[in-house]
């Protein structure tokens, strides 16, 4: 009995389960196939609803995805921004931070070196006097227009490092409308978050030599029929520097006081503006200074390098035609000082 039992058993197992086993087993896998085939059509078309509704709809929000904000202190959060350029994408340095700075400096004041400094930094990109044009300084609306373009990562100068940008700015003049209309820059820098670095100079005698020279040459044009400002090699500089100017001694006093009274007006109307203040003599003289423009512009530190040389060298007795009348003017003046002090770079 239990032996039939056993058999019976058996004889199912071996008689129906090879039998059934084919068909049933076609129909399982079909069903599942079916089964298989409707979730994955049904998702596919949920993914192609989902794309045409970004594509007509909500396609600003995805790609606007913000950046992941770095670890930083509340503080620092005005002056931290991730720029969307529309000429360009930033690519793999999209979500980097980037810093806005305006350099605010005087004609002849070394700014000109200290740009190319900060422009062989690889992610500082400093774009020139823009403001120079006067178009772009007409009202405020053109300087708003101008720098917006500007800290959008979206002006195309030689200076421009595209994607990896981490500060961006600008070189701009006192006299290039930033007095004129200060109050609306003053807002404009602390609505968005742009750093002044303050570049002066503390020789204005050595200044004013600079400016003759640089005004004389815009004329007699030294160097092959070509004015330049700017020189890199000794040679070039040398043959700019053979011009000695006649500095009128009876204006002088009120020339030097009316620089200084300027450079002090700045400092007050901006001094709300997150600032730094650098002067000429110093950066020639200590290149910690570099490194402490670094630090606040917040870029990895560097060697920074300009491959401009100076003109005017040297003591000053060799480079005015009268002198001896410029010495008079000074001597026992709070001035004096600027009769002595040389530096080099
Ligand atoms: C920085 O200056 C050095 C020396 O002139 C040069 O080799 C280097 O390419 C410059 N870097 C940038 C980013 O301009
Ligand atoms: C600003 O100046 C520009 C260019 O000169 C001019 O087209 C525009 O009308 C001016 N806007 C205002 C508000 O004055
Ligand atoms: C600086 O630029 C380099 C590429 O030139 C990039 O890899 C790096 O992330 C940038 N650094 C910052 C702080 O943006
Ligand atoms: C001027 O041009 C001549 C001939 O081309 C050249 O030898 C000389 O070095 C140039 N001088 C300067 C200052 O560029
Ligand atoms: C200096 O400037 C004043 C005012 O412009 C002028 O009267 C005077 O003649 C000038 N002196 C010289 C030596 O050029
Ligand atoms: C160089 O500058 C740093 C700060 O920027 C200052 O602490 C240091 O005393 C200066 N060194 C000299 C020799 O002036």
């Amino acid at each position: 009995m239990a032996d039939d039992l056993c058999s019976f058993t058996k004889d199912i197992f071996l008689v129906k389960v090879p039998k059934k086993s084919p068909l049933v087993l076609r129909m399982i896998v079909v069903m599942f196939a079916m089964v298989c085939g409707v979730y994955i059509c049904s998702i596919c078309l949920k993914q192609i609803s989902i794309r045409t509704k970004v594509g007509f709809v909500s396609f600003p929000e995805v790609i606007q995805k913000p950046c992941q904000k770095p670890d930083i202190e509340p503080g620092e959060v005005p002056y931290v921004h991730f720029p969307k350029p529309t000429t360009y994408s930033r690519a793999e340095c999209a979500c980097n931070p980037v810093r806005y700075f305006a350099i605010l400096s005087m004609q002849r004041s070394g700014s000109g070196w200290f740009e190319t400094l900060l422009n062989n930094h690889t992610n500082i990109s400093s774009n020139g006097e823009i403001f120079s044009v006067k178009v772009r300084r007409s009202n405020m609306s053109t300087i708003a227009e101008t720098l917006d373009r500007l800290y959008n990562l979206d002006w195309l100068s030689s200076a421009s490092k595209n994607e990896c940008t981490a500060a961006v700015g600008l070189k701009w003049m006192l006299n290039q409308g930033l007095m004129q209309n200060h109050e609306q820059i003053v807002e404009y820098f602390n609505t968005r978050g742009v750093a002044a670095i303050f570049l002066f100079r503390r020789n204005l005698l050595r200044r004013l030599i600079s400016v003759l020279a640089n005004s004389y040459d815009r004329e007699a044009k030294l160097l092959n029929g070509t004015h330049k400002s700017h020189v890199h090699s000794h040679h070039e500089a040398e043959i700019l520097a053979k011009y000695k100017p006649t500095i009128n001694a009876t204006l002088l006093i009120a020339n030097l006081r009316q620089v200084e009274e300027t450079t002090a007006k700045a400092l007050e109307y901006f001094k709300s503006t997150r600032h730094i203040i650098l002067y000429y003599e110093d950066v020639v003289k200590n290149r910690t200074k570099l490194i402490d423009l670094q630090d606040f512009l917040k870029v990895p530190q560097r060697d920074l390098k300009s491959r401009q040389v100076k003109i005017h060298k040297g003591s000053l007795s060799n480079q005015i035609e009268n002198w001896g009348d410029v010495q008079k003017a000074l001597k026992g003046t709070q001035y004096e000082s600027f009769l002595h002090a040389d530096i080099r770079r």
